[in-house]
């Protein structure tokens, strides 16, 4: 294996190869006399190698020292450094580190009496940025950049040939088996050494079946975390730049992906899928065939296990290298991941995703395995969308656990023969409420139930093997593993003999000969490369197989017939298609955690809600016209809520037509028209609303759009704004002039509209006595008060129902919406009798569904929850849980600015710089990708878009809450 015909490094007759010994000092020599620069080198960590960092007089990097290990020759040197230079070349969109010519022109400096021999000696160009090897969780965009880098290498130097690749080295695959086995005894865990050679061996089994057809070309092979140099682009890291060519070889084209693709599985937060991005990505620019593609995860495994063998060999040998030792949890983390799935999972999932193996055909069937008419069988739909879930959640959100046995029995009384479920059916029946991965939840067989004993027939002659609560019944080609069923024969048995008796309940799973165990249950990550492994089993009960999937691509849909303007949360947006309380879930068996939706107060689909609503739609729905008594005591029920003397409402469908009318009828009681709003705020959407919201983040032309009746005073923040903690009074002080400028100008406005807790900023309090000042000084003017309650009131903030209460102030105009219809339109503006009508020189108000029979009863509903399930006292105890757990984040992670807000409307605002608040946007957004990922709904607010707004149901528990905070942690901890 290890024969060479060339002079070139040759691993097996080395053995080991320590780092050579060359002190700094002695590379400073290197580099003066050679490449005339009187410079400092620092030494870099290195396995075989020994590196330096060359910086000249002025603290400039003049490049990286490499001093090769003098096991190499110059003409493996000489075939790195044309490598580099034909990347550097046909890649402009890489930085390559190539080598900076010594003054004698040459880029290869001898270096006797190293180690018994001549080491070489090179300048390299040094890459600004950093390597991955700091980088915690790496987003798939990243792991996307790594696969562009290594396929952009692959295809750069798919026509290189050089003599100085002809060589045997360790991290070549095509040695791996070899190397394992050779240095698996350096390994001091016996259970671990026999797992990593059990797995090289398996892998390179496999692999040895492709190798006639994976094509060999020269290769960089160690595109990992620490040859990867990275660009910042927005605070994000984008690999753009390739070193260290010391393992280049001719090889397998596959492996350069193979092990870039390993890199991805020693970051935490990786599973074996996380290496998709970066399969896609390669393939994209250099297309790997189905072979290449079956190859590329039995080549990871056995870089994994090459990389622990040669780990352990190296601390054995070189102690003292840090590098070594640091290197290795990273390593088994790998190696774990590896060899977590199935060789044969992966292939598949690869090869699906690629689009580069077929799917598998149909099962062949000679007779049914049981006979029951098409239209006495009931197919039990257990997906997100199925309306069996429509009743089926306990208080706390949970499904109950005998769901689909009460389901069944259901269908079964009600005459069906035989109830079966869905072959690779995503069940929410058995998704976890919480959870920070994909839950397993993916069918990979079918569930069958009976309404009596009914016999089960050989589909094909079989052999029979029965244990415990197994019935394998093996053809040539499938095998068909019953679970549930009484036995009735045993070794062969012919086509259409009875083998068995189903009573009841019975699970079916249907395999290719040779597949590996299938789990009844995977996660939707890897649900194609389990799926591959398998066979729909219905048409052994006669049933045809599904249909695909018939919704194609939702998103292109929605982008075909859906103004593009209004966007969608999230890069790839789950389709969630059900709530329940606090969580959402997905159609791929997903239960997510809302921390966003502050508009269901009471949670998601409450029955009450859906009750009241089927109720007053079956009786009557018309419109406040009318005379009936429910918008009569929604009416009286709302201004109760208000302190006097507020006693007169109005009912729309919507925040911005609350806010909108509110600012209409301070413009008709007073007769002005002029308006006094804050900055940064968000009032709605409509001609009135939009003209006083200044959010940035809505509209970023906001500031320069004001219509001239609009004017605005600097939004009171006093974590960033201008005047921060004590100082923060003086916004009140300002808003104060300014009112009086515009009295004075004769130009007095007519009203003041303001959130009572400013929501943009993320919950934040208004500065002490800001109301009280500001709106003292609007009234002395004849203006009106006008608060947008939108938001933050109805018991969100816990202490308070309603936010002016906060500030001690009352308002002359109070708009609300969101929550007071739990999800359902509906919006409400109280005010005084006297303001109300006022609004009579406008002529009438009239709202079509505003305040009609059926807002009024759902308004009411919600009224009524929130007292009976105490959601706003919730708010308050489970609000102040969550501020002291998000608050404590503060200590460990310096991104966290600070946390804004009460009760149960928090924001925790992320800096990249507690001095200088720089706001941490796409930190922000990344973060909220990766709490997707790890099953919570968060998303950001504010003018910087770097405030988490965490407003979720207001029957949000204590666990949940502890979940978001744990969540968060680890994503600060692990990146993101
Ligand atoms: C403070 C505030 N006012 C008004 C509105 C507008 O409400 P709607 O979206 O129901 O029109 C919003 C919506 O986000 C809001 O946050």
């Amino acid at each position: 294996m290890s024969a060479n015909a060339f002079a070139g490094f040759d691993f097996f007759a080395h053995g080991e190869l320590p780092a050579p010994q060359v002190t700094e000092a002695q590379a400073e020599q290197i580099v003066a006399e050679h490449f005339t620069l009187s410079a400092r080198a620092a030494s870099l960590g290195s396995q075989q190698d020994r590196n330096f960092l060359v910086t000249d007089g002025d603290g400039k990097i003049a490049g990286v020292l490499k001093i090769a290990n003098p096991a190499f020759t110059a003409t493996e040197l000489a075939a790195q450094d044309a490598a580099a230079e034909v990347i550097a070349d046909a890649e402009p969109a890489l930085r390559v580190s190539v080598a900076i010519p010594a003054s004698s022109g040459q880029t290869c400096i001898p270096v006797p009496g190293v180690a018994g021999g001549t080491a070489h000696a090179r300048l390299l160009r040094h890459l600004p940025g950093g390597t991955l090897v700091e980088t915690g969780y790496l987003a798939p965009q990243v792991v996307a950049a790594m696969g562009d880098v290594s396929g952009r290498v692959s295809r750069a130097l798919a026509g290189f040939t050089h003599p100085g690749l002809e060589r045997t080295l360790q991290w070549d695959p095509r040695f791996g088996k070899q190397v394992v086995d050779g240095l698996a005894a350096h390994v001091a865990d016996p259970v671990l050494r026999e797992r990593l050679v059990d797995a090289a061996s398996q892998a390179w089994s496999r692999i040895c079946s492709l190798t006639p057809e994976l094509p060999m070309q020269a290769a960089h092979i160690d595109l990992t975390d620490a040859n990867l140099v990275v660009s910042w682009v927005d605070g994000a890291p984008r690999p753009d730049g390739v070193i260290d060519f010391g393992d280049l070889c001719h090889t397998w084209a596959v492996s350069e992906l193979a092990i870039t693709a390993s890199a991805v599985l020693g970051h935490p937060g990786s599973t074996p899928a996380s290496i998709l991005p970066a399969v896609r990505a390669f393939h994209a620019v250099r297309p790997l065939s189905a072979a290449e593609a079956a190859a590329l995860w039995p080549m990871l495994v056995l870089r994994a296990a090459v990389l622990i063998v040669s780990g352990a060999q190296q601390a054995v040998l070189d102690p003292d290298n840090a590098y070594v030792t640091e290197q290795s949890a990273a390593e088994y983390a790998m190696f774990d991941l590896a060899t977590s799935v199935p060789v044969d999972v992966m292939a598949s999932l690869i090869g699906a995703d690629l689009g580069v193996v077929a799917p598998p055909a149909p099962l062949a069937v000679q007779v049914p395995m049981l006979t029951v008419p098409a239209d006495a069988v009931a197919t039990l739909d257990l997906s997100t969308t199925s309306e069996l879930y429509d009743d089926a959640f306990d208080d706390a959100g949970a499904l109950r656990p005998d769901l689909e046995d009460t389901a069944a029995r259901a269908a079964l009384a009600e005459g069906a023969a035989l109830v079966v479920t869905r072959f690779g059916e995503a069940r929410l029946s058995r998704a976890p409420r919480l959870s920070q991965r994909a839950p397993d939840v993916i069918a990979t067989g079918v569930t069958v139930w009976t309404s009596g004993p009914i016999d089960l027939r050989a589909p094909v002659d079989v052999d029979v093997d029965v244990t415990d609560d197994r019935i394998t019944l093996r053809g040539n080609v499938f095998e068909v593993q019953v679970s549930g069923a009484r036995p009735r024969a045993h070794g062969r048995a012919g086509a259409g003999q009875p083998v068995a008796t189903a009573d009841g309940r019975i699970e079916i799973r249907v395999t290719p000969l040779g597949a590996p165990d299938v789990p009844a249950f995977v996660a939707a990550d890897l649900a194609p490369g389990w799926l591959a492994q398998v066979r729909d089993p219905r048409p052994l009960l006669g049933l045809p197989t599904q249909a695909a999937d018939r919704h194609g691509d939702l998103l292109a849909r929605r982008d075909a017939s859906f103004a593009p303007v209004q966007e969608f949360y999230y890069r790839e947006p789950p389709q969630i298609e059900r709530g329940r309380r606090h969580y959402l879930m997905s159609t791929a068996g997903r239960s997510y955690l809302d921390m966003v939706n502050n508009v269901t107060v009471l949670g998601h689909a409450h029955p009450a809600i859906a009750d009241t609503a089927a109720r007053q739609l079956r009786r009557l729905n018309t419109n406040s016209r009318f005379n009936y008594e429910a918008v009569v005591e929604f009416s009286e029920r709302l201004a109760g809520l208000l302190p006097d003397p507020l006693d007169t409402v109005f009912l729309v469908n919507s925040g911005s037509e609350a806010s909108d009318l509110a600012i209409r009828l301070a413009t008709a009681a007073t007769g002005r028209r002029d308006v006094v709003a804050v900055r940064e705020a968000y009032h709605g959407w409509t001609y009135g609303t939009d003209a006083v919201s200044t959010s940035t983040a809505d509209n970023p032309n906001a500031l320069a759009t004001r219509p001239d009746w609009v004017h605005t005073v600097a939004s009171p923040n006093s974590f960033r704004g201008t005047y921060r903690g004590a100082e923060a009074a003086r916004y009140a002080d300002e808003a104060v002039a300014q009112i009086e400028a515009l009295i004075a100008d004769g130009r007095p406005p007519a009203g003041f509209i303001c959130e009572s807790v400013y929501g943009n900023a993320g919950g934040m309090a208004l500065p002490d006595g800001y109301l009280q000042q500001v709106y003292a000084a609007v009234r002395a003017g004849g203006g009106l008060a006008i608060s947008d309650e939108v938001q933050v009131g109805y018991g969100r903030l816990g202490e308070w129902f309603w936010g002016f209460e906060q500030q001690d102030a009352v308002p002359d105009i109070v708009s609300v919406a969101k929550s007071v219809g739990n999800g359902y339109p509906l919006g409400a503006v109280i005010t005084t009798r006297a303001v109300a009508e006022g609004f009579a020189s406008e002529g009438y108000f009239f709202s079509s569904t505003g305040g009609s029979p059926l807002s009024c009863a759902i308004g009411m509903t919600v009224l009524d929850t929130l007292a009976s399930e105490g959601l706003q006292d919730n708010a308050r105890r489970v609000g102040a849980h969550l501020r002291t757990r998000l608050a404590s984040l503060m200590d460990r992670h310096p991104l966290v600015g600070t946390v804004h807000g009460f009760g149960l409307y928090l924001g925790v605002e992320l800096v990249r710089d507690r001095q200088t608040l720089e706001p941490a946007t796409t930190e922000t957004a990344a973060i909220c990708e990766r709490m997707l990922d790890l099953g919570v709904i968060i998303q950001p607010t504010g003018d910087h878009q770097n405030i988490l707004k965490t407003k979720p149901p207001l029957c949000i528990d204590v666990e949940a809450a502890d979940f978001y905070a744990d969540t968060l942690d680890r994503v600060l901890t692990e990146g993101w």
